[in-house]
């Protein structure tokens, strides 16, 4: 194990019962707040793509907007941002799903990917998967071949992983 993994994993605060009862939520300020441990973060996502033929990096709103940017920067591909609905101007794609709590949906432009692409699909942390699978199945009506899906954090026990069936999954901590 990468012993930079333990410091990522002890600068995530735990907050019991929010947004809801029951629901873990993952801070992942107080590691942004930490530019050691922020860097460590992204350095291992950047060791893991250089040189794997990934032209298109897509980060999922919000918080896949923070981590998604310097991997693609440093590897050399575009960033594309999957946005939550109406944010976007142009003619969009639209991918609804549903969330621990709530619905929602996921929108890209058109014109975004090229038929075939290698896309890497960014986000802070999977939990019921949802969300990844949205943006999977976003990315490939638009013709894109996502490789991978990279997360800082999966949440074991709500089996996300399993509903991305044939799309790898890399993630940096896991937590229960
Ligand atoms: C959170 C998290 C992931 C998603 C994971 O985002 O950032 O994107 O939930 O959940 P799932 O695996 O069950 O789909 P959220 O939509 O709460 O809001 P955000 O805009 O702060 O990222
Ligand atoms: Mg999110």
């Amino acid at each position: 194990e990468d012993p930079r993994k333990e410091g990522i994993a002890s600068s995530i605060k735990v907050v019991p019962h929010v947004p809801k009862g029951g629901i873990m939520f993952q801070d992942i300020t107080p590691l942004l707040l930490d530019p050691k441990v922020f860097k460590d973060t992204v350095d291992l996502f950047i060791e893991r793509y250089t040189g794997k033929d990934i032209s298109a990096v897509a980060g999922i709103e919000a918080r896949g907007f923070i981590f998604g940017p310097p991997i693609a920067l440093a590897i050399g591909a575009k960033f594309i941002p999957l946005r939550k609905p109406r944010k976007l101007p142009g003619e969009v794609i639209s991918e609804e799903y549903v969330l621990e709590y709530g619905r929602d949906c996921l929108e890209m432009h058109v014109g975004a990917v090229q038929q075939g692409e290698h896309v890497l699909v960014v986000d802070d942390l999977i939990a019921t998967g949802g969300t990844l699978c949205a943006a999977i199945n976003l990315l490939e009506r638009a013709g894109a071949k996502v490789v991978e899906c990279a997360c800082v954090i999966e949440l074991r026990e709500l089996k996300g992983r399993e509903r991305l069936k044939d799309t790898p999954l890399y993630v940096l901590v896991e937590s229960n």
